[in-house]
């Protein structure tokens, strides 16, 4: 795993877009793996400059989201495919139909889950996995007490996401309580793994993901397993890691 430690959330975003750009220029028809949520909302941000100012193309490129909410429309204000499309898909030049996360509110979402396992595979795997973390160290919505070994399924979600989500949301009982995540093993057969955090909220869960035992009580634990995850933090969401562990990870791994 290396951890590069940046100056500031922008820096984090810039650098994370700069991968994905470097991705597609290698390989313009890469499948990449994406997330939701607030930390990747600046690099989406980035990614569609880039894609406006003529240096970045999706046209050839395919995606598949990490998760969906179970019982959520992909037009519903709150659901995943709503927020994708508003950040990145309407905005560039991906192909719809090259576009793809869990339908959440297919009517056998365990059936959906096992299917969107098969197209991640039969479109060859994906070549980067981004992703966030949650500050109880989860990836996707693989929440604490997940296999390392899981595949796509569907999942309750922790009383701590649900809270953390809750701002999308009109009211509390409109939360969803269940999604379909990628699991931590789909997440681990990416090509490239490429996790986010910025902010002192983050600060705990990175600790553990970096220093603690590897195992289902922190899902992100996992990515140590990975033989090419990267980690981009901001000061903030690094605080509580030992120096030392930064330095002989940053060295295994160039
Ligand atoms: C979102 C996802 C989640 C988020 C995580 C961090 O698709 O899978 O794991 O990445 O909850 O969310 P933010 O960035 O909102 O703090």
């Amino acid at each position: 795993m290396n951890i590069l430690i940046l100056p500031d959330a922008a820096a984090v975003a810039a650098r994370a877009a700069g991968i994905v750009a470097r991705t597609l220029q290698a390989k313009p028809d890469a499948v990449l793996g994406l997330a939701t949520g607030g930390t990747m909302q600046p690099v989406y941000a980035e990614l569609v400059r880039r894609h406006r100012s003529g240096d970045l193309s999706f046209a050839r490129a395919a995606s598949f989201n990490l998760d969906e909410y179970v019982g959520l429309s992909r037009d519903h204000p709150g659901s995943y495919h709503r927020a994708m499309e508003t950040a990145l898909f309407a905005q560039t030049d991906f192909r719809p139909h090259a576009t793809h996360l869990p339908r959440g509110d297919a009517p056998d979402p365990m059936a959906e889950a096992v299917a969107y396992e098969t197209r991640i595979t039969a479109a060859g795997g994906i070549d980067l996995q981004l992703m966030g973390i949650g500050i109880n160290g989860h990836i996707g919505f693989n929440e604490p007490g997940s296999a390392l070994t899981s595949q796509s399924r569907v999942v309750p979600l922790a009383p701590e996401t649900r809270a953390a989500n809750r701002r999308y949301f009109d009211r509390d009982a409109d939360v969803p309580t269940q999604a379909i995540t990628m699991g931590i093993a789909t997440i681990l057969s990416a090509r490239a793994c490429l996790l986010l955090a910025t902010g002192a909220a983050k600060a705990q869960a990175v600790a553990t993901m970096a220093m603690g035992e590897i195992g289902p009580a922190c899902p992100a634990s996992a990515l140590r397993l990975h033989g090419d995850g990267t980690v981009l933090l901001d000061p903030a969401a690094a605080a509580l890691l030992d120096p030392a562990i930064v330095a002989t990870m940053d060295a295994a791994h160039g």
